[in-house]
């Protein structure tokens, strides 16, 4: 496995990749990695000849200093985990390499009103940052592929419409959120968690997915099954920031002609945010 922490290093391994015609896949991370990146690794092995893996975490996608200050940092354990799952390059920059002249004057990519709405309301500037780290990613490795997870819905919304608007030569693909047998979702911020709260964390998506089956079983008062669910999630001690229910193609408010909703959830649980989300077809 090529460990690259330069650009040059990455071009100059792609171009060797592409002169005998292979295709790449890449795999975006902030590192701390668990089973929910390396499935999307093994993913990525099923589709292209080479697997690129980036670890950084970005600080330009921080709009709180201090979850850059605390999220969680394993460069080796996840150097190690990378070469177990047989990756074929990992790009670990410093911010440094990836903005020379600082992040006041590096220049930007704003996907509008998907970066601004939901999770982007709450988060200002946050979507982009995510928009601005990927695209440089993209032009640096080059990939044919690349996969994101399905856990990050709005991210993956606001990622396919910059592909799209900005004609990036490159194929995506979503991979289904993965979770633990308790039905937590896998988050490098579920390390912050104490041992209480871990056994607390469970009840977002148990709650999400109650809220599921009301929806699918007639359901239409969206609002009072919100009201509901955030104060279950709060019951159990949660501090929770929003829940939506919203049309999955658009991320808007569902009119009638809606034919599958996404039931997004954002809550505090002591220290991290916890983010999940499920579909819902009607
Ligand atoms: P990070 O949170 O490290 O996630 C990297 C990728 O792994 C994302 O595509 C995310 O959706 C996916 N992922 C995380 N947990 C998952 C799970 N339980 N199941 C399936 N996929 C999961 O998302 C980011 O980093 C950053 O915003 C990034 C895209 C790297 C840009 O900095």
């Amino acid at each position: 496995m090529i460990i690259a922490r330069d650009i040059e290093t990455v071009r100059k391994t792609v171009r060797q990749y592409h002169e005998k015609n292979e295709s790449i896949a890449i795999v975006t991370t902030m590192g701390n990695l668990h089973t929910g990146h390396i499935t999307l690794v093994k993913e990525a092995e099923k589709l292209a000849d080479h697997t690129v893996a980036t670890v950084f975490v970005n600080p330009l996608q921080f709009n709180n200093k201090n979850d850059l200050k605390t999220y969680p940092r394993t460069p080796e354990a996840d150097l190690k985990k990378l070469e177990d799952a047989g990756v074929d390059m990992v790009f670990m920059p410093t911010p440094e390499i990836m903005y020379p002249e600082g992040m006041d004057v590096q220049t930007t990519v704003n996907v509008p009103h998907l970066s601004e709405i939901l999770e982007g309301a709450m988060r200002p500037g946050h979507f982009r940052g995510v928009a601005t780290v990927v695209l440089k990613l993209f032009n640096i490795v080059t990939p044919d592929y690349c996969m994101f997870g399905q856990k990050d819905y709005q991210q993956v919304a606001l990622l396919k419409k910059m592909i799209r608007d900005l004609s990036v030569p490159v194929e995506m693909h979503v991979v289904p959120t993965v979770r633990m047998e308790s039905g937590l979702a896998f988050s490098s911020r579920n390390g912050l968690l104490t041992e209480d709260e871990l056994k607390i964390a469970p009840h977002l998506y148990e709650t999400i997915s109650a809220m599921k089956k009301e929806i699918e079983g007639g359901r239409r008062d969206f609002a009072a099954l919100i009201k509901e669910g955030t104060e279950k999630l709060n019951s159990f001690g949660f501090k929770t920031d929003a829940i939506d229910i919203v049309n999955a193609d658009t991320l808007e408010a569902p009119d009638t002609s809606a034919k599958k909703l996404v039931i997004l959830a954002e809550a505090y649980l002591g220290k991290p945010r916890l983010i999940d989300n499920i579909e819902v077809n009607i």
